[in-house]
């Protein structure tokens, strides 16, 4: 028996950070948006664990981490743990999610993996099970599983789809170099000693997302974390300038970086930004719509 699982990447429309806690993490006040570029998994019965991959031609293979460290061996173990299931099952992942690149390419793994381990062993897990597990394993994980639009507070797990009337299209750039997200969140700190307890409301945001209009949603996307991502690379903050003069209404960090984003108005503008930025010597440039589900299984049993 094998089943396909597909996860799709996140950008954060949102993402309000406030003063860092006690346990290391911060809290935050984001707004995730589950976009069209994926990751499949499929994993088919077998005696034991195991894992490949394999990757998209703009992905380097070495910079996906493997061995049992992997998100995906972590995610089957700890279902297996808690639920009694077997731990096993041979899994492959196809990567089309940028790596460390604030997409969260190991979230959507790894939410994938939690329903097609449960799938594959026939275990019924309740969903609150699923996101409690899945908020143990990363604090985006949960909205991996969710998709679509949706609030996130806490450390970002706790997760509540909102209203969302659009259809939005937007440009992807990934950088060849990942950015770790602690060193992000730790620069952060070293540039907000005093940032509010409480992150920056995603009020505003939600407005613009109910409304549908791309003009309204360009001007509320708001990201605490691009200044640190900017201030660690530099040309990220250039590729937004030259993103926005080939016609994208606005360009964003997305998350905590490397990758930046760009909303435009409409697929034409989409392809037209995309055009330019790859003519200005962007290698890798990517386009995509959201909201899309979150991880679904693509082949029944
Ligand atoms: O939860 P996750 O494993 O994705 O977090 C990775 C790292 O990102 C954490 O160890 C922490 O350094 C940082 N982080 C944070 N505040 C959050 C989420 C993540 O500081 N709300």
């Amino acid at each position: 028996m094998s089943i396909t699982v597909r996860g799709a990447a996140k950008i954060n429309l949102h993402l309000g950070v406030g003063r860092v806690r006690e346990d290391g993490f911060h809290p935050l006040d984001t707004v995730y948006q589950a976009i069209g570029i994926h990751d499949d998994l499929t994993v088919a019965t077998a005696d034991a664990l195991s894992l490949l991959t394999h990757v998209a031609d703009h992905i380097d293979p070495a910079s996906v981490p493997d061995g049992d460290d992997n998100i995906v061996l972590r995610a089957a173990r700890l279902l297996a743990a808690r639920t009694g299931a077997p731990a096993t099952g041979a899994f492959v992942v196809r990567k089309d999610i940028p790596v460390a690149g604030g997409m969260a390419g190991g979230s959507a793994d790894a939410a994938a993996a939690l329903v097609a381990h449960d799938r594959l062993h026939d275990l019924h897990t309740p969903d609150d099970v699923l996101l409690a597990l899945a908020a143990e394993l990363g604090s985006d994980i949960p909205f991996s599983l969710v998709g679509g639009t949706a609030r996130g507070v806490g450390r970002g797990e706790l997760v509540t789809p909102v209203e969302d009337r659009g259809a939005w299209w937007w440009v992807a750039v990934p950088s060849t170099v990942g950015l770790s997200t602690p060193v992000v969140y730790r620069h952060f700190d070293v540039l907000h000693p005093d940032a509010p307890e409480v992150p920056a409301s995603a009020e505003p945001l939600l407005a613009a997302l109910a409304s549908g209009e791309p003009v309204r949603l360009a001007r509320a996307l708001h990201n605490d974390l691009q200044e640190p991502a900017i201030d660690l690379r530099p040309e990220l903050g250039d590729l937004i300038v030259r993103g926005e003069a080939e016609g994208a209404l606005r360009g964003m960090v997305s998350g905590s970086g490397p990758t930046v984003v760009f909303l435009c108005e409409s697929a034409e503008g989409a392809r037209e930004t995309a055009l330019g930025l790859a003519g200005s010597g962007e290698e890798v440039v990517l386009t995509a719509t959201g909201p899309v589900a979150g991880a679904h299984v693509l082949t029944p049993v």
